[in-house]
């Protein structure tokens, strides 16, 4: 029988019942604990988002930890993370494929004046604007890993010329033109339109996207964020807009989660609110990476999509 503590941020069980289902079918017996009851400590696996700093450093018997998401920034930011103990990222394409969908939607929205045509229908008004040109419009990924690949990819496909950055060169074909390095996003900053924000949490891109970048961004530019809310500064961002300088953004993470009630962002209608909900974790589409990677450790092998600790990611 393998034992997983297991944690995450619903404090339901609904979502614990599922993994255990679908990781017993594909490993045979499995038994979820939560990560707080005593049974945790004698776990072999740890499933966990958030998980309270110190908790994994106790779990003695532990030989893999799983982070149910794709970034592990809530792992890493637990000073007694244990050194020893690989950890392992989700990698799920269903989760790619929801989070690109989400671009497109928050973007095509903005660009084809959803908010504005909302309103008006609101008020029972049948007003039209004229339409933006978007054909070949610049439009700038930042972070072109397993899910900014895959936003890329659709977007080139919906008509856009579109630049991806990355911080070792990348090369995505044809239809993406990429960049990478300081200069490669100082270059990106200023060419493109809309921006958007995939990267991970890491020391580097921290406070990425600050006041100086912001001024980079040509005016009227779109700033899309589905990667972390400290990527930004927020009080930067919310100056931007309001001056003019940028249109508007997109937001999906924030500095602090929940968004506080008295967070500036809600009173500003050309930031468009999201609460953390673009890609949500799939016991469904993600129990074939988890199981593979609890298989290969239980057999003393490596399994992918290890994250390199250095790196953050
Ligand atoms: C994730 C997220 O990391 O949803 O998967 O933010």
């Amino acid at each position: 029988m393998i034992t997983i503590a297991y944690h995450d941020s619903t404090g339901e069980t609904e979502k614990q019942d599922r993994w255990a289902e679908r990781l017993s079918q594909r490993l045979g017996p499995v038994r979820l604990v939560a990560l707080s009851s005593a049974e945790a400590e004698q776990a072999d696996i740890a499933l966990v988002w958030s998980p309270p700093p110190g908790r994994l450093r106790q779990l003695g018997a532990l030989k893999l930890i799983v982070s149910l998401g794709q970034g592990v920034d809530h792992l890493f930011s637990d000073p007694h993370l244990p050194d020893d103990v690989p950890v392992v990222r989700l990698v799920d394409p269903n989760m790619s494929h929801a989070l690109s969908q989400w671009v497109c939607l928050v973007l095509l929205d903005y660009l084809r004046d959803g908010p504005a045509y909302r309103k008006a229908a609101a008020e029972r008004r049948f007003d039209s604007l004229p339409q933006r040109h978007t054909e070949g419009l610049p439009v700038a990924v930042y972070g072109l890993g397993a899910i900014g690949a895959v936003i890329a990819d659709r977007l080139a496909a919906l008509g856009f010329a579109v630049q991806g950055w990355s911080r070792q060169p990348r090369d995505l074909g044809p239809s993406v033109q990429t960049f990478h390095g300081p200069d490669g996003f100082r270059q990106m900053l200023s060419a493109c339109a809309v921006h958007i924000c995939i990267l991970p949490l890491t020391a580097e891109t921290e406070g990425l996207f600050d006041a100086n970048s912001f001024a980079q961004m040509p005016v009227g530019s779109y700033f899309i964020n589905g990667g972390r809310g400290r990527q930004v500064n927020e009080a930067d961002l919310l100056d931007a807009v309001q001056s003019g300088h940028l249109d508007g953004a997109a937001l999906d993470v924030f500095a602090v989660e929940p968004l506080p009630e008295a967070h500036p962002f809600w009173a500003e209608d050309r930031i468009s609110i999201w609460p953390h909900v673009a890609a949500q974790t799939n016991p469904d589409t993600a129990a074939d990476q988890v199981s593979r990677a609890i298989q290969a450790v239980l057999d003393g092998g490596v399994p992918d999509h290890v994250v390199n600790k250095a790196r953050g990611y």
